[in-house]
């Protein structure tokens, strides 16, 4: 079976653990055993956790306020968006996504021979998804439409009125909407709620690994109507019958404190996007939508500058790693992580403004 290349994780792979300056990792800075308060008693090698370690599942269905039966843990959300596309598409469906995108968000429903119809979420718009667009796009063929909030790239919020609506447009075609809210509890303004509390066949997916800052425990999850949580078992069993178990009950303690740890990722976000505004701010090389929350923003190139050359430089030169939007549909943008250390992220933000300058001087010169 060929398995078209995942282009932006090859990427990552090759080029994010040599940097000194890395804003590609959209996790915040991870956090420490000791900051999470882990204790010998916390961590077990092994137990029942065949659906799911009962004491983390049952933890989540009450963050959710659904029944523990519509809650599936996952390897990470990577797994959990692998799981609910492969339950849901059969060769030949419409499924709407969203444009720019994260790639295997693209990839997959894509792989499994999904009919993508793409939604555009234009920079001038705000990356606002327009209602009026997405009707457009819907037919009685379509399957589903897959979305991020926050959304990534950009980490701009879709409202909880226009959730309802869109769920509600889903619903007229009988679509099932999932949304992939791995920075949802980060954002700044009025809390959304996840899709998965609007009704039958919406579909959240979730992870310790984003806003959390545990991504080493792999800990994802889906929270959906009954009817489809028997489809993900059967899938999950081709992969792997249960997840690990020390992650697992280290959830546990992740999903107890979980207050303590959004306001820990809301306190280095905070600085370091002061950071990234006061890089930015009188550029006229650079034009950017201030992200809601979450740890990414997604600014776009003037002047004819290049995502792929400047990011090239920016590596080359300032040992500085952005992501090219290019990986995303989006030329001429970058994608910017600000979830690092605050020192890494001050200074990979001066390194990335001595590249602009160094591209704009290269440009004058050579016209
Ligand atoms: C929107 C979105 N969904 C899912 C994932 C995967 O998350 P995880 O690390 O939990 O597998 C990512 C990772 O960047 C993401 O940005």
């Amino acid at each position: 079976m060929h398995f078209p290349r995942i282009n932006f994780l090859e990427w990552v792979r090759e080029n994010v653990e040599t940097v000194e300056y890395n804003l590609t990792d959209s996790c915040v800075h991870p956090v420490s055993i000791n900051e999470l308060g882990v204790t010998y008693d916390d961590i077990g090698l092994s137990g029942n956790n065949y659906c799911g370690y009962g004491e983390l599942v049952d933890l989540l269905a009450t963050t959710y306020g659904v029944p523990a039966r519509n809650v599936v843990i996952t390897h990470g959300a990577s797994m959990a968006i692998f799981l609910v596309c492969a339950a849901l598409i059969e060769a030949e469906d419409e499924v709407i996504l969203e444009a720019p995108n994260y790639e295997p968000l693209y990839r997959i429903p894509y792989f499994l021979g999904a009919r993508v119809r793409m939604l555009d979420r234009p920079f001038e718009n705000g990356f606002q998804i327009a209602l009026e667009d997405l009707e457009r796009l819907v037919s009685r063929n379509t399957k589903a439409i897959i979305l991020t909030n926050l959304h990534n790239p950009s980490g701009v919020a879709t409202n909880a009125e226009k959730l309802q609506t869109i769920g509600q447009i889903a619903k007229g075609c009988g679509a099932s909407l999932v949304v992939s809210e791995v920075f949802l509890d980060s954002v700044i303004s009025q809390p959304i709620p996840p899709v998965a509390t609007f009704g039958r066949h919406m579909v959240s997916i979730g992870s310790l690994s984003k806003i959390y800052g545990l991504e080493g425990l792999r800990i994802g999850w889906v929270v959906c109507d009954e009817t489809l949580i028997p489809h993900l078992r059967r899938i999950e069993n081709y992969f792997s019958p249960r997840n690990a178990f020390p992650s697992e009950k280290i959830a546990v303690v992740a999903m107890r404190n979980r207050q303590a740890l959004l306001a820990r990722t809301r306190a280095i976000t905070q600085v370091n996007l002061n950071y990234v505004r006061q890089a930015l701010r009188g550029r006229s090389d650079v034009a950017w939508v201030e992200p809601d929350g979450g740890t990414v923003c997604f600014p776009r190139l003037l002047g004819g500058i290049e995502s792929m050359s400047l990011c090239k430089h920016l590596q080359d030169t300032y040992d500085t790693l952005v992501v090219p939007g290019d990986f995303f549909w989006a030329k001429g943008h970058v994608r910017i992580s600000f979830g690092g250390k605050p020192e890494i992220v001050r200074a990979g933000m001066d390194n990335f403004c001595k590249a602009l300058d160094d591209m704009k001087r290269r440009r004058s010169m050579f016209g």
